[in-house]
């Protein structure tokens, strides 16, 4: 196992993880019509600061650009048309969550709680999917076609990558 892949591996377990719990405070809001502002502002901090600065870009700065680089027509497919739009899908979803936190603050109507359960559940099933094709699909295509040499240059620079946050 190379590192920079088991370190991306790892973190999928962490989003996932977190992605039980959001759906979890979305099934509140829905049963009892309860809802934790400051929880929900507390997971778009989550998927900005974890799931995309710290792993999405992690991927995009490393592996995919080295894939990219070295693995020809296939490996562009897979990364610019499909983990990199599902990239921003992801940035679409946290960013309209937070919108609709903001609307529904000032006006609790269904209409804004609707749109806070779309983009939250959203998320939810994109990065439940997104990490699942990586982990089976493009992880093992990178890690079995990348020269030894550059997959060892690339476990150097995700140590590198996670000293920021040690
Ligand atoms: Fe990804
Ligand atoms: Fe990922």
């Amino acid at each position: 196992m190379s590192k920079v892949i088991e370190i991306l591996m790892n973190e999928h377990k962490e989003i996932i993880k977190f992605v039980g719990s959001l759906r979890l405070m979305c099934l509140e809001f829905i049963n009892n019509n309860k809802i934790d502002i400051e929880e929900f502002r507390k997971s778009v901090h989550f998927i900005r600061t974890y799931a995309d600065e710290r792993h999405h870009q992690k991927e995009e700065q490393l592996l995919f650009k080295s894939m990219v680089e070295h693995l020809g027509v296939r490996a562009e497919n897979i990364v610019k048309y499909g983990m990199l739009i599902e990239h921003d899908l992801a940035r679409y979803h946290v960013n309209s969550l937070d919108e609709a936190l903001n609307k529904y603050e000032t006006n609790p109507n269904d209409d804004n709680k609707l749109d806070i359960l779309t983009h939250a559940l959203s998320y939810c099933d994109l990065l439940i999917r997104h990490a699942y094709k990586e982990d089976n699909v493009v992880y093992p295509f990178g890690r079995k076609n990348l020269p030894q040499e550059e997959l060892d240059r690339l476990d150097i620079l995700a140590e590198e990558y996670e000293a920021k946050y040690k």
